[in-house]
C-alpha cells in the first residue's frame, strides 16, 4: 500500500489563492452580471516590456537555427544572466555578491519553498506572522513541524507577530531559532525593513548561528534610495544569509517565469559533528538533482530587463503601479479606511472596517463591491483583522475599485 506523506494532513485549509479563486468562481456563477475587479493575487496586467518582447522573439527566431539552437542550459543558469545581475542588482549598489553565487531559477516562490531541504529535519524555524504561506506551508509538508493549534499556528515554528506597533517590521527575538524567513518589502503587509531592522536581524542571526532566508522578491518598489533593497546591504549577511529575488513583479514575469537566489560562497551550515559545510554545495547539488534550468528563451528575456530600454521600460511598468498604490492608498483613508504601506510595495495594508474578520471583509466586499482582496488572516494569525489590496491592476479598475470599496463601506 502507498503510505501517504502525512504531513500533508497537518496542512489547514487550501492553499490561500486557489481558496480565494473558488469563492470567486462561485460568486461569479451565481451573479454572472457583475463586473468583478480582481485586487487579490499579486499578478501583473501590464503587457510585457517592448524589450523583453524583443529579446524572446528574436530569440525564438535563434533557437530555430541550428547555430543558435540550445538544449539544456549551463549549470546555475547561463553566465550572461548571472554576469548582468552582479552587475546590475548588486555591484551598481556596492554589493559584492560573485556571479558564482547566483542561481538563476523559475521563481522565488519555488526558491522560497525549495531551500528548506538542504536544511536538517531538526532545524527550529522563526516566521513574521502574518506571513507568505509557501515559508510555512512547505516545512509542514517536509515534516519539520508539529500539527496547527486552533490559531492555525504549527508546532516547532515560532512566529514573531508583526503589528501596527512594531511597524509591521519586527526586530528580532530574544529566543534562538535556526532558520529565519524576512521579506522585505513584505508580501503581505506591504512594509519595508530600515537599514537599522535588518542589521539587528544579522547580528541575531551571526549570534544565534541562524541561517536568514530573505525574500527580496518586490525590491524595485523601494522608492527610498536610502531603505535597503538587499540583504547583503548589511555587513555580514554574506555569512548568514540566502537572498531570493524575481523577475516576477519588476518586470511583468509572472508568466514568463524566471528569478534567482544568492547563496553565499561563506555562508555555512553545521553538521551533527559540528563541522561546518558550505551551503552553495548543497543548493548546486539540490538544483542539479531536481532542476533543469530556466529556458535560455527566458533567461535572454531576463538579461534584456537590464538594457538601457529594459530597465526604462520596466521602471515605467514599477511607477504605474506605485502610482495605483498611492491612489488606493489616499483613496481608502479618505474614504474612512485606516490603511499602511504602498509606499514601497505594491500592496496595501487594511484594517477591516468596523473590526468585522478578514474573511467577512472578503466575503461583503465581493458582495457589495464586486472586488476582490485578500483575507490577512489567510497570511497567519497576526493578519486577522486586517486586509491585503493589491496594485497589480489597471489604472482605471484601480479607481473604479476605490469608489466601491468607500461605497459600500466608507463613510
Ligand atoms: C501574492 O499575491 O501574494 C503573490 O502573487 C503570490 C506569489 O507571488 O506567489
Amino acid at each position: 500500500m502507498a503510505r501517504i506523506n502525512e504531513h500533508y494532513q497537518k496542512l489547514q485549509a487550501g492553499y490561500l489563492f486557489p481558496e480565494i479563486a473558488r469563492r470567486v468562481r462561485e460568486f461569479s456563477a451565481e451573479n454572472p452580471k457583475a463586473r468583478i475587479i480582481r485586487l487579490g493575487i499579486g499578478d501583473i496586467t501590464l503587457p510585457l516590456a517592448p524589450a523583453v518582447v524583443q529579446a524572446i522573439r528574436e530569440t525564438a527566431a535563434e533557437m530555430g537555427t541550428e547555430a543558435g539552437v540550445h538544449g539544456y542550459g549551463e549549470d546555475q543558469g547561463y553566465g550572461f544572466l548571472r554576469e548582468a545581475v552582479r552587475e546590475h542588482d548588486y555591484a551598481a549598489r556596492g554589493i559584492d555578491v560573485a556571479a558564482d553565487e547566483i542561481f538563476v531559477s523559475d521563481g522565488s516562490k519555488q526558491d522560497s519553498g525549495n531551500i528548506q531541504e538542504i536544511f536538517g529535519s531538526e532545524c527550529r524555524l522563526l516566521v513574521t506572522d502574518p506571513v507568505y504561506p509557501v515559508y510555512v506551508d512547505t516545512n509542514v509538508m517536509a515534516g519539520r513541524t508539529g500539527e496547527a493549534d486552533d490559531r492555525g499556528r504549527y508546532g516547532g515554528i515560532s512566529y514573531l507577530p508583526a503589528t501596527e506597533e512594531n511597524g509591521f517590521t519586527p526586530d528580532p527575538p530574544d529566543e534562538h531559532a535556526d532558520l529565519a524567513y524576512l521579506c522585505s518589502p513584505n508580501n503581505p503587509t506591504g512594509a519595508v525593513a530600515s537599514r537599522e531592522n535588518l542589521t539587528r536581524w544579522v547580528a541575531w542571526a551571526r549570534e544565534h548561528g541562524a541561517v536568514i532566508l530573505f525574500d527580496a522578491a518586490y525590491d524595485a518598489f523601494i522608492q527610498d534610495p536610502a531603505l535597503p533593497r538587499s540583504i547583503y546591504e548589511i555587513p555580514g549577511a554574506d555569512e548568514c544569509a540566502i537572498e531570493m529575488r524575481s523577475f516576477s513583479k519588476r518586470a511583468g514575469f509572472t508568466g514568463v517565469r524566471c528569478a534567482y537566489t544568492v547563496v553565499p560562497l561563506k555562508l555555512t551550515g553545521e553538521t551533527a559533528s559540528g563541522e561546518r559545510v558550505p551551503l552553495h554545495g548543497l543548493w548546486a547539488r539540490r538544483q542539479a538533482t531536481k532542476f533543469n534550468e530556466v529556458p535560455y528563451v527566458m533567461q535572454r528575456a531576463a538579461v534584456a530587463v537590464f538594457t538601457p530600454e529594459g530597465r526604462k521600460q520596466t521602471g515605467e511598468q514599477v511607477t504605474y503601479y506605485m502610482e495605483n498604490a498611492r491612489r488606493i492608498r489616499e483613496g481608502l483613508t479618505a474614504s474612512g479606511f485606516t490603511v499602511f504601506a504602498g509606499e514601497h510595495a505594491p500592496y496595501i495594508w487594511m484594517r477591516t472596517p468596523g473590526g468585522i474578520s478578514s474573511w467577512d471583509c472578503f466575503d461583503q466586499l465581493l458582495e457589495r463591491a464586486h472586488v476582490v482582496g485578500t483575507p490577512g488572516s489567510g497570511f497567519g494569525p497576526s493578519g486577522e483583522g486586517y486586509f491585503r489590496i493589491s496594485a497589480f491592476n489597471s489604472r482605471e479598475n484601480v479607481e473604479e475599485a476605490i469608489e466601491r470599496i468607500g461605497g459600500a463601506f466608507g463613510g
